[in-house]
């Protein structure tokens, strides 16, 4: 089955009379383990798509499956805890809570859907190791570089143990030698976890991670294509 269908999406905004069409029959599929980069000029709908696929925003016409579920069908409760639980987000710009250390930011997920900390030690000890922070636990972001923030909110968006993550220009903040690895946390989240990802961004290195490449222009996919693996496993 696959993980994420969309079809004949489109999205329009309006601002006053003036309706603008973002996005234009998208169809498309993600298979479970797949990496799919999308890209695309500044301004093609990018992240618009991106926060349909994960249920942040409704289309204006068209359907967004996730695992068969038309999110179109969930009542705003069901949609909460199918983006809690099923899908993880990682941003640009991090969105770590200034005042909260490292292990209090990866837990917040936990904290707003009322779980039990103390049930998910293992998970979250799991997750601090994973992006190599475990002895900086204490630490608040502030105390940290911006690639070291980035896997603090890499780490959140695993604490649910979500099967799809949606990066939106998640190295898009970071100097080259930085994002690169942090691309590469990514390969092993979707190689050894078996994530499905789908990833916003703007440099073609980093869409060399993945598995398929999406190719937007002005609001329509103009080519799918699988990616060449130059990137070598280690
Ligand atoms: N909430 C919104 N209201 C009105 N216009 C929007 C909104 N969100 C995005 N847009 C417009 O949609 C277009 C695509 O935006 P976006 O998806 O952010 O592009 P990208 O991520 O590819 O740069 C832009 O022209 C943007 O101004
Ligand atoms: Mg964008």
């Amino acid at each position: 089955m696959n993980v994420i269908e969309v079809k004949n999406l489109y999205k329009s905004f309006e601002n006053g009379k003036q309706v603008t069409e973002i996005l234009k029959n998208i169809n498309l599929t993600v298979k479970h383990g797949e990496f799919v980069s999308i890209m695309g000029p500044s301004g093609s709908g990018k992240s618009t798509l991106l926060y349909l696929l994960g249920g942040l925003d409704q289309p204006t016409r068209g359907n967004v499956l996730i695992n068969g579920t038309d999110l179109s069908t969930l009542n705003d409760k069901k949609l909460s805890s199918m983006r809690n639980e099923e899908i993880g987000f990682v941003f640009q710009f991090y969105n770590l809570v200034p005042n909260l250390n490292v292990v209090d930011n990866i837990s917040l997920p936990l904290m707003l859907s009322g779980k039990k900390i103390s049930d998910y030690n293992d998970k979250i000890d799991e997750v601090l190791e994973l992006i190599g922070l475990e002895d900086k636990r204490k630490l608040t972001p502030r105390e940290l570089s911006g690639g070291q923030q980035q896997r603090v909110a890499i780490a959140r968006s695993l604490v649910f143990d979500p099967e799809i993550l949606f990066l939106d220009e998640p190295i898009g903040n970071l100097d080259s030698k930085t994002g690169m690895k942090v691309m590469e946390l990514f390969a092993k989240i979707n190689r050894e976890y078996g994530k499905t990802i789908v990833q916003v961004t703007h440099s073609e290195k980093s869409a060399e991670f993945g598995t398929k490449l999406v190719r937007l222009i002005d609001g329509e996919i103009d080519e799918v294509s699988d990616v060449k693996k130059l990137y070598k496993t280690a």
